[in-house]
């Protein structure tokens, strides 16, 4: 009697443990443990080039990894998914990786807007999140302002990147006047263009014209004539470059002269440096940056794909280390545990040294870059 009951209970725990694990995100194949991480990242649509480098970036990180035996012994597989930049797509997205793949680590998304709402399924569900690039506030910190325990980012965040370009604008580009263009309706476009007005006007500067569009609009005269009118010395765009390249290239079919001045979102192989050649725009990183650290990476990574680097893949490849740097502190793959790793670590990447502050934000440095016909140029850094 007592060794039956005793047996059922050995049973009944073992019920419990398998069920409790599983899906599990970890597991045998071919008898290696391997730690599954989701890569959520547009690779398809209006910013694919931010998906694109975003993923090359992560699997040069894990590559690296596996080849020095992975991360706690496990290889390190990546569940790459296409999220494209979009609440929608991401959402189900999130909910594929954790279901049915089992992941309990997720980077990604890129896209703020993206971002944000795969937030609240991860905190759901016990997963850790970390974007690279989506620097919204709102991403790690809740509507009740606590700091979302379970997700991080790479990046710094737009109220610094919005004060870094109107410091520019009104001490470097003597600026007394700008004019903002702003989708409403993206959470990264509204806030950056609202901590850049912030700024500017803090810093003694006039925005003289501050006019909306929608994310599915491609004709700007109407907005454009009302900047013309105005004439201000600089014209600040926000967006993502596949919607600047538009609007620089009717700036100028217009006779408008301001200064182009953008954010992290013009990063990419595809802006249109005709039209924005001159202009200027704040970033994460650039390549031409001599730390060894930069220049090493800039060298792995042609050589792997050919191309240099840009500011995307680079955060991505040091969420990539960050992440994996936490769950080898933390000596296990438990979210939990390594949120708490991740909280306590310094960071030495390629983006700069960093640490993370009470909302889960690197501090870290900006850059000024400006767009030429031929790439880029570095003219400044700024810290925090
Ligand atoms: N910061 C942008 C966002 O939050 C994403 C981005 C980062 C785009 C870096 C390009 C380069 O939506």
């Amino acid at each position: 009697m007592r060794t039956k009951s005793l047996l059922s209970l050995v049973v009944l725990i073992a019920t419990l443990v398998l069920a409790a694990c599983g899906p599990s995100g970890g597991g045998e194949v071919g008898g290696d443990q391997v730690l599954k991480i989701a890569v959520l990242a547009p690779l398809s649509g209006d910013v694919a080039t931010f998906g694109e480098s975003t993923r090359d970036g992560i699997l040069l990180a894990f590559k690296e990894w596996n080849a020095k035996g992975g991360v706690l012994g496990m290889q390190i597989e990546a569940i790459v998914e296409d999220s494209q930049c979009a609440a929608e797509s991401a959402v189900s997205a999130a909910n594929k990786v954790i279901n049915q793949d089992g992941v309990k680590f997720i980077i990604g998304e890129v896209c703020s807007s993206a971002s944000i709402p795969v937030t609240e399924i991860a905190m759901n569900k016990g997963v850790l999140q970390i974007s690279p690039t989506s620097t919204n506030p709102m991403v790690t910190v809740a509507e009740d302002g606590s700091t979302k325990d379970l997700i991080f980012r790479a990046c710094f965040i737009d109220p610094f990147q919005g004060k870094v370009a109107a410091a520019f604008a009104l001490n470097e580009l003597n600026a007394k006047t700008a004019a903002v263009l702003l989708d409403q309706g993206n959470d990264y476009v509204r806030g950056l263009a609202e901590f850049f007005r912030d700024a500017f006007e803090a810093g003694g500067g006039e925005v003289v014209v501050w006019e909306t569009y929608t994310g599915d609009d491609s004709d700007f005269s109407a907005i454009l004539t009302k900047v013309k009118d105005a004439a201000p010395d600089v014209l600040y765009m926000p967006d993502y470059y596949s919607t600047v390249n538009l609007q620089a290239a009717q700036a100028r079919e217009m006779g408008i002269t301001a200064a182009f001045l953008g954010g992290d979102g013009w990063d990419s192989a595809d802006l249109d440096r005709e039209a924005l050649a001159g202009g200027y725009h704040t970033n994460h990183y650039s390549s031409d940056d001599p730390r060894d650290v930069v220049q090493e990476w800039v060298v792995n990574y042609q050589a792997e794909y050919g191309t240099i680097p840009d500011a995307l893949a680079t955060l991505a490849y040091d969420a990539a280390y960050m992440l994996l740097q936490g769950i080898e502190k933390a000596g296990k793959a438990d979210p939990a545990a390594v949120a708490d790793a991740m909280e306590q670590l310094e960071y030495d990447v390629v983006s700069g040294q960093s640490y993370y502050d009470e909302q889960h934000n690197p501090v870290k440095p900006a850059v000024i870059l400006q767009v030429t016909l031929e790439g880029t140029k570095f003219i400044t850094t700024i810290a925090p």
